[in-house]
């Protein structure tokens, strides 16, 4: 038994929960083994993914992103982005002049009716904030050159075309599925005809991340989100990438969007996946799909949080047995809870006691609240440590000994531990021969996609 300044932290709780508690969360501590099987199925998934005649069965597509390149400093000019698809709606202007960038930006809300209505919907609300944000940053009669991020699955035939393969992360739209969003996008702008916007390039927020960090850091070859979804994208070399159809620009090549949430879709993971995983999925608006996505971000650990607490009332093991009616509510967890829990320091519970009234729970004991806080660990270590696995697969399929690996996204921003946990976990599995590097992108979304737009603009 060790005290707490003497141990870590996370040692210290483990050793103080309660048995029964541990026992009933025993399936998150994925041993390395588990952790290397995860690993290369993976692997095995982005080979299938990468070519032609395995492609159209793939459960991780390995989409080709038409960028060949990543930024050299060098881009110039003023652009505008979109940026839709994580925590908030966001519209920017950026301006980049060698190696410096100024950003605005405005953040809007999308009411849920529209994440679920109809195209046109949709798509005249974006047109009108952008309308709204070109009208406030003084921009009306300027012709400007637009990147959108936009991170859901697209099947691309060029930087400014993307078929909709299928929404996720609460989105649900179908007659937008199959269709080309710049399309969309560049349709709802003419109805209102009262902005001047050339959209040059479609991207998704992985992209966004790895060309930013990639800015700052020219060893970068990987951008990752864990937000409220969780995906990578990787540099790969264009002989690797048999679906890349475009001719080679020089760099030979190109940077493929994963769509790593998908991994796990055709049932591989289901050694892994808890009956509570099974029931997030089941309950989601896409269930079945997007099935690693779901062990791992935002939109999905509050829930595993919430009937995991759930269970233990209904079991008697916390709050006395009382309050199970607060946990049987749907989405009364959220992520953020999990960060702000695990962010008390040790043996105190300020957030905790705040976060259980704030729900309705009052009168928790220490033991309970360590115990919640035992869950929380439990759900985001599993977590960090998924995503380090398949980083590691990442690193090594990249090839070179050292890379730099871009991140964003609210759960690695805003856990306490995340970052540490995925970095120790990724040296355990690494093996030998490989270095990297986490950086923390800082806004990807945005000022990747103005600099995917000033690569458009400068080809053209
Ligand atoms: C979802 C989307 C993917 C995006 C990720 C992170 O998995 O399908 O395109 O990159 O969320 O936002």
């Amino acid at each position: 038994q060790c005290n707490p300044p003497a141990c870590e932290p996370s040692d210290w709780i483990e050793q103080k929960a309660s048995p029964k508690i541990k026992e009933g969360m025993k399936a998150f501590n994925l041993s390395n083994d588990t952790l290397r099987k995860n690993m290369d199925l993976f692997l095995d998934n982005i080979q299938r993914g990468l070519k032609k005649d395995t492609h159209p069965t793939s459960i991780v597509k390995c989409f080709p992103t038409y960028v060949q390149d990543l930024p050299k400093g060098t881009e110039k000019g003023k652009f505008l982005a979109l940026d839709l698809g994580g925590t908030n709606f966001r519209v920017l202007m950026i301006e980049l002049d060698i190696g410096k960038c100024d950003m605005k930006s405005d953040v809007y809300a999308i009411p849920n009716e529209l994440m679920v209505g109809t195209g046109t919907e949709l798509f005249d609300h974006i047109a009108q904030c952008l309308a709204d944000f070109v009208e406030k940053q003084g921009l009306q009669g300027e012709v400007l050159p637009l990147g959108f991020t936009f991170s859901f699955p697209l099947v691309q035939r060029g930087l400014r075309s993307g078929i909709l393969v299928r929404w996720s992360k609460g989105f649900n739209i179908p007659e937008v599925v199959d269709g080309d969003v710049v399309q969309w996008l560049t349709e709802a702008l003419e109805r209102r005809g009262d902005v001047q916007i050339d959209v040059c390039a479609v991207l998704n927020d992985t992209t966004g991340t790895l060309m930013s960090c990639a800015w700052k850091n020219p060893e970068c070859r990987v951008g990752l989100i864990v937000g409220t979804g969780h995906n990578g994208c990787y540099l790969e070399t264009q002989a690797n990438a048999e679906m890349f159809d475009e001719p080679d620009m020089g760099s030979g090549r190109v940077i493929i969007n994963l769509e790593a949430a998908a991994f796990g879709d055709d049932g591989c993971l289901d050694f892994l996946r808890t009956d509570i995983d099974k029931k997030v999925d089941n309950d989601s608006i896409n269930p079945g799909k997007q099935v690693y996505e779901k062990t791992i971000s935002g939109m999905y650990l509050g829930e595993l949080l919430r009937l995991y607490t759930l269970r233990f009332v209904e079991q008697g093991l916390m709050f006395g047995g009382k309050f199970a009616d607060v946990f049987r509510k749907a989405e009364v967890m959220q992520t953020a809870m999990i960060s702000n829990i695990e962010s008390d320091p040790i043996g105190k519970y300020t957030n905790t006691t705040e976060i259980l009234k704030s729900i309705g729970v009052t009168g928790a004991s220490d033991q309970d609240m360590l115990n919640l806080r035992y869950i929380c660990q439990a759900i985001s270590t599993r977590s960090a440590h998924l995503v380090a696995a398949t980083t590691c697969v990442l690193v090594k399929k990249v090839g070179e000994p050292k890379i730099v690996i871009g991140i964003d996204g609210t759960v690695y921003k805003l856990h306490p531990n995340f970052r540490r946990l995925m970095k120790e976990k990724m040296m355990e599995l690494i093996g030998p021969g490989f270095e990297f590097d986490l950086m923390l992108s800082e806004d990807g979304s945005g000022r990747g996609a103005a600099l995917v737009a000033a690569m458009a603009a400068m080809r053209k």
